[in-house]
């Protein structure tokens, strides 16, 4: 099959002057977008179509939010139909059908015991909500005690005060120190190069990097700690995969000591890592886990956190007088009606389209395209699982973030988008990608890498 790429002319979009005075960009370096501007202007199936009328091939689904490519007719007609029967219920001491029965679906997603789900918008509220759930938990068991985070290096949690806390990206939280939540440790993050470079799948070098938990509990004491959370896979520093036996061990440990775990499942949850969740892909279920992104194909924002049911049992169980709120938390569209109509289209989806099959193969596809690469010069690291995968590339002397720059840019110009992180390139293709479509993919950038070193 012949892959669109940007010898494909007949796309007429014309680059028109932008008048870029007032947005000022998120995670962008805006003075540098602004000379060299990357303006798209339509989306259909797994192509984007950029202001120069080239025809890109979207090789991280958006923002891992597109999983089912772009513009699905029956995610619009869902849409449509919900906007033209009710457009807006208050969130709070109300609710429509369909926000519950889209709960009970997503609860079917989950592992069996995560049965409660509380909606929110973003990824980055997802995980401020699943903190203060912990904290309500143990407080209504009568462990107010238990107040210190845990989180991880080089985690990405969002940009909201609790993420960032809990984050784990220098620059991330360098400014903000003080906004940030008291008593947060970090546990290292697990990428060695030196250990593990080239790894397909999990590395076998690191479960020993999980025994710093104990350190922790042994340095604050169990009765201080409410919860860990950890991206099972590390996705927005560059798809970092547990290293065998590694997510087990804290699993235990939490156990042990009473401790919550949260798997924050922005990108990892729904498909992307060939499973319904990372709790389902490395067998390991955690207490709560978040999720956003794919669950609406990132048509309408929507976020949420599937818990388990004895925490939602205990925090309710103390609301004292039945006419009085339990959780004093929520958001004015929380279960929106327009984006539960997306979410419930794309389940659908996933079902009829058999998606999750699909995950499979391209687990395969993508980990053989990726792993070939190995020995292009300027390549010192290729990561994958599931539906995405990672290089880290030399980075250029003194000049951090520009090699991802310049091969990004590089990319665009050869007809595929990749996502950067630094001097880290990720894939992760829609799974309605065909397998020539990934392996193009991967084949164009190999071009790109080969060029530029
Ligand atoms: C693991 C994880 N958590 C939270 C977030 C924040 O999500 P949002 O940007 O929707 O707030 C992201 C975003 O990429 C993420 O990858």
């Amino acid at each position: 099959m012949k892959v669109e790429t940007t010898q494909f002319k007949e796309v007429t979009a014309m680059q028109d002057e932008v008048d870029m005075q007032a947005y000022w960009m998120p995670y962008t370096p805006n003075r540098y977008f602004r000379k060299n501007p990357k303006i798209m202007v339509s989306a259909k199936g797994v192509y984007y179509t950029d202001d120069h009328g080239r025809k890109l091939l979207d090789g991280a689904s958006g923002l891992w939010t597109s999983p089912l490519g772009h513009g699905d007719p029956r995610i619009i007609e869902a849409i449509q139909r919900q906007y033209h029967t009710m457009d807006y219920v208050p969130a709070f001491q109300m609710a429509s059908k369909e926000t519950f029965r889209l709960a009970n679906r997503i609860a079917q997603y989950a592992p069996n015991g995560l049965g409660k789900v509380f909606f929110v918008n973003s990824g980055s509220e997802a995980v401020d909500t699943a903190l203060k759930i912990a904290l309500a938990y143990h407080r209504a068991k009568g462990e107010a005690s238990r107040i210190r985070m845990i989180g991880r290096e080089r985690a990405y949690h969002g940009g909201c005060v609790g993420g960032i806390s809990v984050g784990g990206i220098p620059t991330n939280r360098k400014m903000f120190g003080a906004i940030m939540m008291p008593g947060v440790d970090h546990l290292p993050h697990t990428l060695n190069l030196s250990q593990m470079a080239f790894s397909r799948g999990q590395p076998t070098w690191g479960a020993h990097l999980a025994d710093d938990l104990e350190r922790l509990v042994l340095l604050h004491d169990a009765s201080n700690i409410a919860a860990v959370i950890l991206e099972p896979v590390q996705g927005s520093t560059g798809v970092i995969v547990p290293p065998l036996g590694y997510l087990e061990k804290i699993r235990e440990i939490c156990t042990k000591h009473g401790i919550l775990l949260i798997f924050d499942e922005v990108i990892t949850g729904f498909g992307r890592l060939a499973a319904n969740f990372g709790a389902d892909r490395f067998g390991v279920k955690p207490d709560m886990i978040t999720f956003a992104k794919a669950i609406t194909n990132g048509v309408i924002p929507m976020g949420g956190v599937i818990v388990r049911d004895d925490i939602y049992e205990t925090i309710t169980g103390i609301g004292g007088q039945e006419q009085l709120i339990e959780f004093f938390h929520g958001y004015t569209y929380s279960g929106h009606p327009l984006a539960t109509a997306a979410a419930h289209a794309c389940l659908d989806i996933f079902e009829t389209d058999d998606i999750m099959a699909r995950t499979k193969v391209l687990d395969q596809v993508l980990g053989d395209a990726v792993h070939s690469l190995k020995g292009i010069p300027g390549i010192i690291d290729i990561r994958n699982c599931g539906v995405s995968a990672a290089f880290d590339l030399e980075p250029i002397a003194g000049k951090p973030g520009l090699r991802g720059m310049q091969i990004l840019e590089s990319c665009i110009e050869h007809g595929i988008l990749v996502r950067i992180t630094s001097d880290t390139i990720a894939m992760g293709p829609p799974f309605v990608a065909s397998s020539e479509e990934v392996q193009s993919l991967v084949e164009i950038f190999s071009k790109v890498v080969k060029k530029a070193f």
